[in-house]
């Protein structure tokens, strides 16, 4: 399968698939993590909760999202959050179908490419581990853990994820193909103790709205006025890698960072001319819903 020798460790560009293939198949589910694979990722992006039964699943949010979710009768749910995954077992929450965007919403509009696969469920780790296996596919994956110092009772905390990621990469053997991220740097911080060859991602969002760089919550303690820029406060918490939002991102950043051995990893770039203006630039890998678009980009350098 073409791309897959080139990993990320070895210092190629690392070309990533955002929830798999968002733009081309329901987010987070087996078909999207195929379909990334089958175009030649690197790597598989992806978010994980934790069920009641203390299972970790590939999903973004920590409900089922009724944006992309039907009841074991085909319902669609209603509302604005469905049942918080850690509130159901495994079982129950494989009852459910994500596998279509509801029709009558923005999501709808924003991926029109997105081809529905009725039926699919929300994955284990496990299996998308084993879908991997099962196609000889050498990608790394960059697993998220949707934690949230703002909202505790949206997910079991920081440490009992964290370390339950860290058993089941163990457990796969995979500890040489996966990098940990998040926004929430707890996370980040206790991987790298436990897990120190794990290389780590500093999820930053700096928009208008938002900013977690500047909350002490979400970084662990640390303070932004401590240390001048966000590439020197990555670097002094130990990651390897600064992963942020694109459009906080400038050219003279991404020289920072690298000066300071960084890499740099934003998200997530979906229109071909942002690409052509990072790799430009000299990204170390783009993070895309839209990874064959990705593909044309860097065939077009
Ligand atoms: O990898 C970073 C990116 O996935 C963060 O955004 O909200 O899609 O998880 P989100
Ligand atoms: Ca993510």
């Amino acid at each position: 399968v073409l791309g897959l020798a080139c990993a990320a460790s070895t210092g190629a560009f690392d070309l990533e698939g955002h929830r798999g293939t968002r733009g081309l198949a329901p987010e987070n589910t087996l078909p999207a993590f195929g379909r990334a694979m089958s175009i030649g990722v690197d790597t598989l992006e992806l978010d994980v909760a934790m069920t009641a039964d203390g299972v970790l699943v590939v999903s973004h949010d920590p409900f089922l999202n009724p944006i992309h979710t039907r009841d074991a009768a085909g319902q669609w749910l209603e509302g604005k959050r469905g049942p918080l995954i850690r509130s159901l077992t495994l079982a129950q929450l494989q009852a459910y179908d994500v596998g279509r965007i509801r029709p009558d919403t923005s999501y709808a509009k924003t991926f029109p490419s997105q081809q529905p696969q009725d039926g699919a469920r929300v994955p284990t780790l496990k299996q998308v581990f084993e879908l991997a296996r099962s196609r000889r596919a050498l990608v790394r994956f960059n697993i998220e853990t949707k934690v949230y110092p703002d909202h505790p009772e949206d997910s079991d905390p920081p440490e009992v994820v964290t370390k339950a990621l860290l058993a089941a990469v163990r457990e796969a053997g995979l500890q040489d193909r996966v990098t940990v991220q998040s926004f929430d740097w707890r996370t980040l911080q206790l991987a790298q103790k436990l897990e120190p060859a794990i290389p780590t991602a500093y999820l930053t969002v700096q928009t208008r709205n938002s900013d977690n760089t500047r909350d002490p919550a979400w970084t662990a303690g640390l303070k932004l006025e401590d240390y001048g820029s966000v590439p020197k406060m990555v670097k002094a918490a130990g990651g390897a890698i600064w992963s942020p939002n694109s459009g906080a991102l400038t050219e003279p950043l991404v020289r920072e960072a690298q000066s300071l051995g960084l890499k740099v990893l934003p998200w997530t770039v979906n229109e071909p001319a942002e690409m052509d203006r990072l790799l430009a630039w000299g990204v170390d890998g783009i993070i895309s819903d839209y990874p064959d678009r990705l593909r044309e980009a860097m065939a077009r350098r």
